[in-house]
């Protein structure tokens, strides 16, 4: 029998657990909120189920009369270009069969207009960008208008523009692709003729980078849904209702459920994990707690290895031995701590370095500002792992040479 969890990234897990009030709360806005209420902001850690939760309020937009358009920003998106031709082609898709009728002008040839029929296609909504007047910013925001347009003439309550991996986007090289999100945002909220409206969903650094980009963005976005682990019900509810809906409903003992919350603490992606191994390693049911224990220290070497391993690699050395220094002190963290903390490796760091490394730490999503002089993992568990790699790793050797950056 296949496993019915789901570890991965934005795989729909069989069960969607603990987001009802959420999907609730969100599908209420839908039908009552005004425009700039709809706007909403989706944070929260690697694999705590974002991209899942927005395919979700992508469905619930469906349901309410919207026009979804679901879009993951990449690298790539901060040109300019690549941002706006790939709006454009989703919003072409989403409409794809509608079939736009002009007047088309023949100039000298007896008659003067004729009617034709344009398909609704990526090349017809760039020709509506190309012949806006204005600069992009403008002539995107026209874009959309028109095919918010369109879609209130078929009857659609307007369009949703859900763009996950937020935090990927900002103005560099002289290209402005976070600015020119915004400020679509900003425009489109006042209209009173245009019915549009954003959820942006990342990494918890992703308040701070719209706030620093546009000042009070954080108006744009009244409902700002922070995400979670789980609690404990719902990650029970995570385990069992898929083995309920394989039709194996006791094929893992209530102690082993037991050991699952306890060393998932919640995290969606984790759930998934633990579970998948512990259906997968095991022929026999119900599998119990101490299956799971005899099993724990092999699924923690491949977790290290599949999901925690590729962020702390590609950091410099120095990074490296800062971010395992912090694994000794409970996060959140202060720099004081930290410098602390570096110190009780024999290294001589001040301040002023170890500001350093926290911002390039946070630069690579590392850690994030969780509030003025406060710092946290953007990755869930992290602490943990940190003090795994300590048993094998002594930072202390590369910590030594830290105050001399
Ligand atoms: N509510 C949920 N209940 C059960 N499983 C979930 C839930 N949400 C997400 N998952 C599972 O958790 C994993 C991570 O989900 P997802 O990729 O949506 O996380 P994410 O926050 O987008 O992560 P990332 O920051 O890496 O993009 C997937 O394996 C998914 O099946
Ligand atoms: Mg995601």
């Amino acid at each position: 029998m296949r496993s019915p969890y789901t570890p991965g990234v934005g795989l729909e897990p069989s069960y969607l657990a603990g987001r009802e009030a959420v999907l609730a709360d969100y599908r209420q806005r839908l039908t009552s909120a005004p425009l700039h209420g709809k706007n909403s902001l989706v944070t929260g850690l690697r694999g705590v189920g974002k991209s899942v939760l927005l395919k979700h309020l992508a469905t619930e937009a469906t349901a309410a009369g919207w026009i979804p358009v679901v879009r993951e920003m990449t690298k790539r998106s901060n040109h300019e270009d690549e941002l706006i031709r790939g709006l454009l082609a989703d919003m072409a898709l989403r409409l794809k069969g509608v079939t736009i009728s002009r007047q088309h002008q023949r100039i000298g040839l007896g008659e003067r207009t004729e009617k034709v029929a344009e398909e609704f296609d990526l090349d017809h909504l760039l020709r509506i960008f190309d012949r806006h007047p204005g600069d992009k910013g403008d002539k995107l925001l026209q874009t959309i208008k028109y095919v918010s347009g369109i879609a209130t003439q078929l009857k659609y309550q307007g369009l949703v523009l859900l763009l996950d991996e937020f935090q990927i986007l900002e103005d560099t090289g002289g290209q402005f692709s976070l600015t020119l999100i915004l400020d679509a945002a900003s425009r489109l909220q006042s209209s009173t003729t245009c019915a549009v409206h954003f959820v942006l969903a990342g990494l918890p650094t992703l308040l701070g980078k719209i706030i620093e980009a546009k000042p009070h963005a954080e108006r744009l976005f009244p409902n700002n849904l922070s995400l979670g682990a789980l609690d404990a019900t719902a990650t029970r509810q995570a385990i069992l209702e898929p083995l309920k809906l394989a039709g194996a409903p006791d094929r893992f003992a209530p102690d082993l459920v037991e050991l699952l919350v306890q060393e998932t603490a919640g995290y969606p992606y984790f759930v998934q994990y633990f579970a998948d191994v512990a259906f997968s390693t095991f022929e026999h049911s119900p599998v119990t707690r101490a299956d799971g224990e005899n099993i724990l220290p092999e699924v923690y070497a491949q977790l290290d290895e599949a999901f925690f391993a590729g962020r702390l690699y590609p950091l410099t050395l120095k990074e490296r031995a800062v971010t395992l220094a912090t694994a000794k002190i409970p996060a959140p963290f202060t720099p004081t701590q930290v410098v602390d903390a570096v110190k009780s490796f024999g290294s001589d760091a001040n301040m002023g370095t170890v500001q350093q490394y926290l911002l390039a730490l946070q630069a690579k999503n590392i850690i994030y500002k969780v509030r003025r002089g406060a710092y946290d993992y953007a990755l869930p568990l992290f602490g943990r792992f940190l003090l795994r790699c300590l048993e094998n790793e002594d930072p202390g050797v590369t910590l030594r040479k830290v105050g001399q950056t």
